[in-house]
């Protein structure tokens, strides 16, 4: 089976590990708990292959924004066209997706093992 290293980046605080603990648990983690560095295995399917994911958790930077929490759209902060014309630009995805209800969540991951599949 095709193992794949994934490393989950972002300002602290906009959901990376809510957003993986979602993934691989199934669960929303209400509770605010910065991370310093969690270590997560998961076994999926994409497009009929198997595949292992291997999911690093990282602690928050200033860097990185992601497209997390669409569930509050009232307080979003990049709106949708914005956000899609950045990821043109830097030939990459957009997926919005949201830890609380799960919408998009398993997009995101196999979104991801695709871009590793096929680079
Ligand atoms: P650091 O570990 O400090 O970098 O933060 P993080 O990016 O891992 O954020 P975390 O997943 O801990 O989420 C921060 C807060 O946002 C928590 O209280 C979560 O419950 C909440 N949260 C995360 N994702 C969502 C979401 O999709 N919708 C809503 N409404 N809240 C969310
Ligand atoms: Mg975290």
């Amino acid at each position: 089976m095709r193992e794949f290293k994934v490393v989950v980046l972002g300002s602290g605080g906009v959901g990376k590990s809510a957003l993986t603990v979602q993934f691989v648990s199934g669960c929303f983690m209400e509770k605010y708990d910065p991370t310093i560095e969690d270590f997560y295995r998961k076994e999926i399917e994409v497009d009929n292959s198997p595949c292992v994911l291997e999911i690093l958790d990282t602690a928050g930077t200033e860097q990185f924004a992601i497209a997390n929490k669409v569930d509050l759209e009232h307080q979003r902060e990049v709106d949708f066209d914005e956000g899609k014309t950045l990821s043109q630009q830097w030939g990459c995805p957009f997926i919005e997706a949201s830890a609380k209800n799960r919408t998009n969540v398993n997009e995101v991951f196999a979104e991801i093992v695709r871009e590793m599949n096929f680079s």
